[in-house]
Order: C-alpha cells, then sequence, then structure tokens
C-alpha cells in the first residue's frame, strides 16, 4: 500500500514549492503537483509544510558521566526524538580506556538495538592513542562510523593532547573520516577551577564563569591550525560563544573545510540562567557553559549566513532532584548535560517565526546539513525519489508553552519550562510508517535501523 501526502507545502534546505508526494515501501517515489491517486492511504497536508525528519548528530543517551548515567535511554529518548521531529540520531560510544574500540562499539549496539524508535548512528569518541589505535579506527570505518570526537577539555578524562589530536587529523585527512573536535582548553579551565574552589566559590554559577569564552576560543582556533596543516576537514561540536565563531569564520574564508555546530541552549539561554537563585542554576550547567546574552545574537548571525552549519541537541538528561544533586556546595560534581532532544526543532523554527533565519535554513541546519556532514545523504536529509520516506509534516500555526510535563524525554525537569513557541510536528513518518500523529506516538520501540554511514566528501559545504 502507498500513501500520497496531497496539499502540502515541501519545504527542502534550498527550496519551497507546492507539490503531492508519494511513498511505497519505505521510499520516495514521485514528487510532484496533483498526483492522482491510486489506491494509495491519503494524507491531507493542507497548511503544512512538508519537511524531511530531522537528524540529531549529537546526543548522549544512556551515557555513564560525571558518576551518573544520562537518563534517557535508546528507549526514551527516541521516543521523545521522533514526537519532535527527528527521525534519525547519531549518538557517541565512549570507549574505555584500555579497552579495545570493538568492544566499546559492541556495548553501544546493545543499547540501542532492540530500543531505538528512530534511525540512529554512531560517532566514536577518541580518548587516548596507543599504538593500535589507527588500525582500530580503520576498521570502525568498515562498520559505518566514519565521525570521531576529541576532546581538549575534560583533562584526566576524555582530553587528549595536541600530538594525538594531530596524528588523529592526518589519519582522517585521506581516509574520508570527519573529525570533531569538543573545543575548551581544558588545562587553564582546571586552573581556574581549582582557584574558584579555594576561594569558596562552589554554586553552579561558577561553571561557567570558570569555562571563559577566550578559551573556547582559543581551542576552536589551535585546532583549526591543526586541522588546516593536517589537510583534514574539521567539525566543531556544540560552538557558544563569538570568539570560536570568528576563528571558524576566518578559516572558511580562507577556504578551510571547517564545519561548526551549536545547539538551541546556546541560542536561547544564557549566564543569567546559571546564576537563578538557590541550586537552580544545576539545570543550566552544561559543557561548555551557557554564556552571557551578547553571544546568542553572534549566533544566530552565524546560523543565518552559514558559518553554522548546524544545530544539534548535545542532549545529556540528568534530573534535577536526581544526579544534578551532588553537585550541591561543589559545582565540579554537578552531572554536565542539558535534555534537548524532543525540543530542538521547534526551538530552531521559532527562530524563524522571529525572522532570524529563513524557513530553508532551518530545514538545513536540522536535516539535510546533518545529513551531507555525516554520510546520510541523500538517503536521509532530502525529498527525493529513492530517498528514505523520513517526513515530516510541520504545522506553522500549532501555538504551545512548552513544559516538562507535556514532553517525553526521562528527565523531572525542561530549561525551557513556559516558553511559548509557534510551529511543531504534526505527522512524523520514519520509512514511509507513521510513528507520531498530532501528539501521539504511534511508532515502535525497536523500529529504528543501524546507520551505516558513508565517508565524509563536502558535497556543498
Ligand atoms: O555537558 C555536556 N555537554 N555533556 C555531554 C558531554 C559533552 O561534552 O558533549
Ligand atoms: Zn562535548
Ligand atoms: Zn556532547
Amino acid at each position: 500500500m502507498a500513501t500520497l501526502i496531497k496539499n502540502g507545502t515541501i519545504v527542502t534546505g534550498t527550496d519551497l514549492f507546492k507539490a503531492d508526494l508519494r511513498i511505497k515501501d519505505g521510499t520516495i517515489r514521485s514528487i510532484g503537483p496533483g498526483l492522482e491517486h491510486a489506491g494509495d492511504v491519503v494524507v491531507d497536508a493542507t497548511g503544512r509544510f512538508v519537511m524531511p525528519g530531522g537528524i540529531d548528530v549529537h546526543t548522549h543517551l544512556d551515557m555513564p558521566f560525571m558518576g551518573a548515567r544520562s537518563t534517557d535511554d535508546f528507549e526514551t529518548g527516541t521516543i521523545a526524538a521522533a514526537m519532535g521531529g527527528t527521525t534519525s540520531h547519531i549518538d557517541f560510544i565512549v570507549p574505555v580506556k584500555g579497552r579495545p574500540l570493538q568492544e566499546a562499539l559492541e556495548t553501544w549496539r546493545g543499547k540501542a538495538e532492540g530500543k531505538a524508535a528512530i534511525d540512529y548512528g554512531f560517532h566514536l569518541c577518541i580518548v587516548e592513542m596507543t599504538p593500535s589505535t589507527l588500525g582500530e579506527l580503520d576498521a570502525m570505518l568498515e562498520d559505518g562510523i566514519t565521525s570521531f570526537k576529541l576532546f581538549t577539555a575534560y583533562p584526566g578524562a576524555l582530553m587528549i593532547d595536541d600530538g594525538a589530536i594531530f596524528t588523529t587529523l592526518r589519519w582522517a585527512a585521506d581516509r574520508g573520516a570527519l573529525i570533531q573536535v569538543h573545543a575548551e582548553n581544558g588545562p587553564a579551565i582546571a586552573e581556574i577551577v581549582d582557584a574558584m574552589v579555594a576561594e569558596g566559590r562552589t554554586e553552579p554559577k561558577y561553571h561557567g564563569l570558570s569555562r571563559p569564552s577566550a578559551l573556547e576560543g582559543e581551542a576552536t582556533a589551535r585546532v583549526i591550525t591543526l586541522a588546516g596543516v593536517a589537510g583534514a576537514p574539521l567539525y566543531i561540536v556544540h560552538l557558544t560563544c563569538r570568539e570560536a565563531l570568528e576563528a571558524v569564520g576566518k578559516a572558511r574564508k580562507r577556504g578551510q573545510r571547517v564545519y561548526a555546530e551549536t545547539c538551541p541552549q546556546y541560542l536561547y539561554l544564557s549566564s543569567d540562567d546559571m546564576a537563578r537563585p538557590g541550586f537552580e542554576g544545576a539545570k543550566y550547567v552544561c559543557t561548555p557553559p551557557i554564556r552571557d546574552k551578547e553571544h546568542a545574537p553572534a549566533l544566530w548571525r552565524g546560523l543565518a549566513q552559514g558559518d553554522i552549519l548546524t544545530v544539534a541537541t548535545d542532549h545529556c538528561p540528568f534530573d534535577y532532584d536526581g544526579a544534578k544533586r551532588m553537585g550541591e556546595g561543589d559545582f565540579r560534581k554537578i552531572p554536565s548535560g542539558l535534555p534537548g532532544i524532543e525540543t530542538r526543532m521547534a526551538l530552531l523554527y521559532h527562530g524563524v517565526t522571529e525572522n532570524r533565519i529563513s524557513l530553508t535554513r532551518f530545514v538545513d541546519a536540522v536535516a539535510t546539513k546533518p545529513a551531507k556532514l555525516f554520510g546520510l545523504y541523500p538517503r536521509k536529509g532530502a525529498i527525493v525519489p529513492g530517498a528514505d520516506a523520513d517526513i515530516v509534516l510541520w504545522d506553522p500555526e500549532r501555538d504551545y508553552s512548552l513544559s516538562h510535563k507535556d514532553l517525553h524525554m526521562r528527565v523531572d525537569y525542561s530549561p525551557y519550562e513556559g516558553m511559548t513557541l509557534k510551529g511543531g510536528p504534526d505527522k512524523v513518518f520514519i520509512r514511509g510508517e507513521l510513528v507520531a500523529d498530532n501528539g501521539r506516538f504511534l511508532g515502535k520501540p525497536g523500529f529504528g535501523r543501524y546507520l551505516h554511514r558513508d565517508r565524509f566528501h563536502p558535497i556543498e559545504l
């Protein structure tokens, strides 16, 4: 049985046009005006934008971190994602030092298989460089893991030194692997943190104050330089500030292949939230931290102009009346991370309603560019015949206010509680199956398939 979506306005990363769309056997079959229905199930999309399903390329589901575990697993997190219009995600495998990388891949496969309700892929974090690491990375490429995250932050835990970063970049350069970097100057931050704690400055806001934006700018520029010398493309994850954006902009002007991602928390929240009275600021503790108010307008401009290509979530939820409380009296112990997998698309669409970005840039940032950068295009992120029928019917008129009570993420708060929005997903299809309809989840845990991703190639980026 085929499905015919009629009377909608198709929106892609570049275009907007009125057309009908036929889906069969999980893929898009035809697109055109006035398609005749031939025994199909007909879905009326009058007043809806018909767009590719969202792709969240930065999630941490069921992840052990800072003495806790992110509260959403692959079942709850991906159901929430689907409810928000996200039909694929890429999660980060975090290996245990001294153990084979293949073992870490098996662990993450075990977390996802039979549970994920949307399609999923993996990036791999590189947390040490041993004599066998590069060979193990070659094997990862064969498994469809083609992007790798390195940290200049979290010394003593995830951070690796510039030498190892450079080695990895050189390895990536001629293999079509994409290196992602969490860019902050970890050692300098560690020194500021120690000084603050010694002075008794332990409330949540000091998490932000101990990690100045200049140290994100410095690390971003440094890694861009290393990538330039290595001749490797580079993707900066969760970019938060003007200094880092400036470094990315300069590199792109020179013609260097540098791509940046930001997240809704850096567009809408500010350091004032981390300074809320009592311990409430802990709800806003993530790394890099949410910045002073003046950074967000620059990020919006970067998004509109294309120096920031993607919006992901860094979804890494911890309960406020749970793990976050471990850091009462010591901000260093607050598990770092925010929920967001469900609200990403609606929050970015809010930028369309406020004329900060265009409708096509919205689709581009949440679906098309993520697919192009991470080896999924045009199977995902595109409305073309042959693509997977991952489709969202977006209702631009829906008015509502955000509250964690109405959301599906397994966490006891929303950082955006009470924020009013216009526009949200009405119907969500994954490979032609209707998985969310007007606020009801109709999909199935385990329906999600592993995404064996292609290697990086710089198409229109
Ligand atoms: O606070 C965050 N971002 N937690 C997740 C780990 C990371 O650095 O992405
Ligand atoms: Zn990070
Ligand atoms: Zn992250």
